[in-house]
């Protein structure tokens, strides 16, 4: 199972902090939440990427963001020789802005640069080393199945299917046929995404890429509130001022208002504003 890169959350420090719980889960694989490949940024500074992929058993595949093949291909030059063995694309970043400027899921709508952009991936990383994750589509479920030839032409490690539009954003349904389709016509190993529970296989038997349901799952564990506090502490480290710890912790825990244990907890979590109110709502957690 592989745990998907959601920005502000499964971050470097979250993988760390949550590691145990993460491999209990049945995770081998996490892809990091996307790196700009723009020209002149150095991957390797970004704290999601600096010192490498670690020794720890869980697999780290860097993802990137971009439309530009010559800085994808100096960026994973960077994250090969810092011994990160894969890397993936991000091809289903929803945000109109992202989207209008042709990267994220608006690659799809560019084809020729999708395709310059693959051969970089493939060029660099080598055979079966460099993934993508994509929608379904921009607009309409049946985009991505018309691009199954392009992505044919490459020796992909895989593609991850998130089977909702751009469009929906994050909500509405998955679309499951249009997945089968893609599924069926892809010559690669084809990942389903979107809305699955904590499950290393689907229901055919495929491997998962799981995100939320992860994230929520940790909030019904008797030590969310110690694991809260070893997050806080391990971001403190490395966040200047508590108001950023803080809003990390509450992108975090905001995952957790359907829960009963949490729900009213976090009415009141949520207009915090110091780290001390937030130990107050959630006492057990902080001792600093
Ligand atoms: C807050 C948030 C941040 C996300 N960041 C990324 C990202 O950096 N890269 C990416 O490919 N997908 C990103 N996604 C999409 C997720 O990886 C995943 O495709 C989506 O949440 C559906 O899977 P899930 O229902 O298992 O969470 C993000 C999703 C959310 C909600």
């Amino acid at each position: 199972m592989i745990l998907a890169p959601l920005r502000g959350v499964t971050i470097r420090c979250f993988r760390e902090t949550f590691a145990d719980a993460i491999l209990a889960a049945g995770f081998t694989e996490a892809v990091t939440p996307f790196v700009s490949a723009m020209p002149g940024l150095d991957p390797l500074a970004d704290r999601e990427l600096a010192g490498g992929p670690g020794d720890g058993p869980l697999m780290v595949t860097p993802q990137f963001i971009g439309k530009d093949p010559d800085s994808l291909r100096r960026c994973l030059r960077r994250v090969r020789e810092a011994g990160f063995a894969t890397a993936d694309l991000n091809c289903g970043c929803p945000f109109p802005m992202v989207r209008r400027k042709g990267r994220g899921s608006g690659i799809l709508r560019t084809p020729d640069i999708l395709r310059r952009m693959l051969e970089a991936g493939c060029e660099v990383m080598g055979e079966g080393r460099f993934s993508v994750k994509v929608r379904l589509g921009v607009d309409s479920p049946d985009e991505l199945e018309r691009l199954v030839p392009l992505f044919n032409e490459f020796p992909l490690r895989r593609l991850a299917v998130h089977a909702r539009t751009a469009r929906q954003m994050y909500a509405g349904e998955c679309d499951w046929q249009a997945f089968e389709r893609v599924a069926s016509a892809a010559k690669m190993l084809v990942v389903p995404n979107g809305d699955l529970p904590v499950a290393p296989v689907d229901a055919a038997g495929r491997e998962t890429m799981v995100g939320r349901a992860f994230i929520r799952s940790l909030g019904e564990r008797e030590d969310a509130g110690e694991l809260l506090a070893r997050y806080a502490e391990a971001s403190r480290r490395e966040l200047s001022g508590d108001r950023a710890v803080l809003g990390r912790l509450k992108e975090l825990v905001a995952y957790w208002r359907p829960l009963p244990a949490w729900s009213r907890r976090w009415n009141a979590i949520k207009i915090c504003r110091t780290l001390d109110e937030f130990s107050l709502v959630v006492p057990w957690t902080l001792d600093h």
